[in-house]
């Protein structure tokens, strides 16, 4: 059933791991996503952007999500991931959405806490549940951009009041980690503020912790784009021990899409320099598929330690 993710936070929480939040676009996404849940039985979070209602439409997003649960069976949240407003919000929460973040985190901190209050209250009356965020991620998305420069992490000093204010289910924070494919400059070790992570959780005992712009982003996908036509010259990700190591403690979500986007990309690239006579979508997209899923079941085993909990 398409469920919120109260029980598999709570979960997740007191058995030291993460869930994955995976973002979807189209049915190949979705289906090597959720074939790789299933196979390791695996809760799961499809989540769905602004930009990804602007382009593949709300009622065929929620479809294909709805066919992923009849076809695995599985406990799925579905998501609004960056909701830029109250009214997006409640399109969602009114179109079937079972959680949705309102992302205030640019506006002054009386400012998000009054906002997501407002979506907090009308997403509870729903059966809804908010993930909220305090602080900025660097890095570029669709609908925002946030300069290096401009990033700032959470202040944990700020939490307690914005968490009993508001009323929100999670919260999203700022520890270093940055949208997109080049998260640290090329010849720096990257490093997330755990210091930050440790006093944020003593501040909010129980309570479930989001990681945003937690793509690792793959090498060898960084290879198969360059190798194949691509010109991705210093994409880095956050290291995979530093998200492991999150995900056994107050971390209970965490974010993926460019591994995704890298996955597919590459294996598209390569299918194209291999057989340029081919025009055929389903035969490019078929290995793109099975490589999202194999990408999807090393996060769940590897990363996230989720498999078997659903
Ligand atoms: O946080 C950003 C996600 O990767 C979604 O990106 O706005 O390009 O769909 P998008
Ligand atoms: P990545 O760009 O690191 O995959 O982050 C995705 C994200 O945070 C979606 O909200
Ligand atoms: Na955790
Ligand atoms: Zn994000």
């Amino acid at each position: 059933p398409l469920v919120t993710s109260t029980e598999m936070f709570k979960k997740a929480y007191d058995g030291g791991y993460a869930i994955g939040a995976f973002n979807v676009n189209n049915m190949e996404i979705v289906q090597g996503i959720t074939e790789a849940a299933k196979d390791l039985n695996a809760p799961l979070i499809l989540q769905v952007s602004k930009g990804a209602r602007a382009y593949a439409n709300h009622t065929y997003l929620i479809k294909l999500v709805e066919a992923a649960v009849i076809e695995t069976g599985l406990p799925i949240v579905l998501h609004l991931d960056h909701g830029d407003s109250f009214e997006t919000c409640k399109s969602c929460i009114d179109g079937g959405f079972t959680s949705v973040m309102i992302d205030a985190s640019s506006k002054p901190f009386a400012e998000n806490i009054e906002i997501t209050r407002k979506v907090v209250e009308y997403a509870h009356d729903h059966g809804v549940v908010v993930e909220a965020e305090l602080g900025a991620l660097a890095g570029v998305e669709d609908e925002v951009n946030v300069s290096a420069e401009n990033s700032s992490y959470t202040r944990p000093e700020e939490v307690q009041e914005f968490v009993s204010k508001t009323g929100c289910d999670s919260l999203a924070i700022a520890i270093g980690t940055s949208h997109g494919a080049y998260k640290f400059k090329p010849g720096t070790k990257p490093q997330l503020r755990f210091d930050i992570l440790e006093e944020v959780s003593k501040r909010l005992p129980g309570f479930p912790i989001v990681l945003h712009g937690s793509s690792s982003v793959p090498q060898e996908y960084v290879k198969m784009i360059n190798d194949n036509g691509g010109n991705m010259p210093g994409a880095i990700g956050v290291p995979e021990d530093q998200l492991r190591h999150a995900a056994s403690l107050s971390v209970c979500k965490i974010n993926i899409d460019s591994d995704l986007r890298l996955a597919m990309t590459g294996t598209i690239r390569q299918f194209f320099a291999e057989h340029p006579d081919k025009f055929d979508p389903r035969e490019y997209l078929k290995p793109a598929r099975a490589n999202i899923k194999e990408l999807v079941k090393h996060k769940i085993t590897d990363v996230l330690g989720c498999a078997g909990k659903a």
